[in-house]
């Protein structure tokens, strides 16, 4: 893979099933994530006598994953890239929410050097455990040097962290690449220190559109506790239920921004006459919603 052996490898580890155990090594699937320290995952992987060094920046199961964990990452994500003497930034990390780390870290980071984002389907005492081969593929994805931006290395994969998507719950092989990642929203995307400086995070709400979708939840919602936003995975090219519908356009009339996703897995969405709500392109509905916060950082910033 390229590899050459000059300057250092940065691993930043946040917990998932990588770094998990299980005690019933019959039913690994029973298991805690979050468990075993950087350090002595590394110790499994061949580095190929590269320099690297860890940090330990929490030991989250990824359903836990929270802006503050996102801030740190990102600030010492940014902090590591920066040395001259830095090749690239592994990151561990649960598969369960890693496409939305994913994404936040590729559109506000846009790094020009590597960074490989990796994971395990099983905990690490599982005896056929994925996440050595994974944790290695990583270590030789950012020693290449005709590779740079997020991107999630498993199972034998490279996924753009802007593109990625867990589409199967139990397989060790779980991400898919979802569309190109040339369409780009017109939204603003804020600087490292804007986001970095945030205290209060914009808050914006997934709903879904299934039949007998109606509008109760938003209106409840937006009567007792409104959101900054709302993110509507609609049925196919994002169509709603014509409650639904009137529902987020009360909510879009009060202020709080609409976006129109597809809860299909593929494809996304086209814009359709005359729509009413802004749509999420070829964005998944987590996406989205990642997108759609920071569009409100930068608004914020901007004021
Ligand atoms: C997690 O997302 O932290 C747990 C699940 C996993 O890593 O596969």
């Amino acid at each position: 893979m390229n590899a050459k052996k000059t300057k250092k490898i940065v691993v930043l580890a946040t917990g998932g099933t990588i770094a998990g155990l299980t005690d019933d090594l019959s039913a690994p699937h029973n298991y805690q994530a979050g468990q075993v320290e950087v350090n002595a995952l590394m110790t499994d992987v061949n580095t190929g006598g590269i320099d690297w060094v860890s940090e330990q920046l929490a030991q989250v199961d990824s359903k836990d994953m929270s802006f503050a964990l996102w801030q740190q990452l990102l600030e010492r994500t940014q902090h590591w890239l920066d040395q001259d003497d830095v090749q690239g930034v592994v990151i561990t990390h649960g598969t369960d929410t890693v496409e939305e780390t994913a994404y936040f870290l590729q559109t506000v980071l846009s790094p020009n050097k590597p960074v490989a984002i990796t994971c395990a389907m099983l905990p690490a005492n599982a005896p056929d455990s994925d996440g050595p081969a994974n944790l290695e593929e990583a270590m030789s994805w950012v020693q290449r040097h005709d590779v740079f931006g997020v991107s999630l290395v498993c199972a034998g994969h490279v996924h753009p962290g802007d593109a990625v998507q867990k589409l199967h719950s139990q397989q060790r092989n779980p991400f898919v690449t979802v569309q190109s990642t040339s369409t780009h929203l017109p939204w603003g995307i804020p600087s490292v220190e804007d986001v970095l400086s945030v205290r209060a995070w914009p808050r914006v709400e997934i709903v879904l559109n299934h039949t007998g979708a109606d509008g109760r939840l938003v209106r409840a919602l937006c009567a007792h506790d409104a959101p900054d936003g709302w993110v509507v995975a609609g049925t196919g090219n994002g169509t709603l239920h014509h409650d639904l519908e009137a529902a987020l356009r009360e909510a879009q009339a009060h202020g709080m921004r609409v976006v129109r996703a597809s809860r299909c897995a593929m494809g996304g969405v086209q814009s359709r006459k005359g729509d009413v709500f802004e749509h999420a392109g070829s964005l998944t509905p987590v996406q989205a919603r990642v997108a759609l916060i920071l569009e409100l950082i930068k608004e914020k910033a901007a004021q």
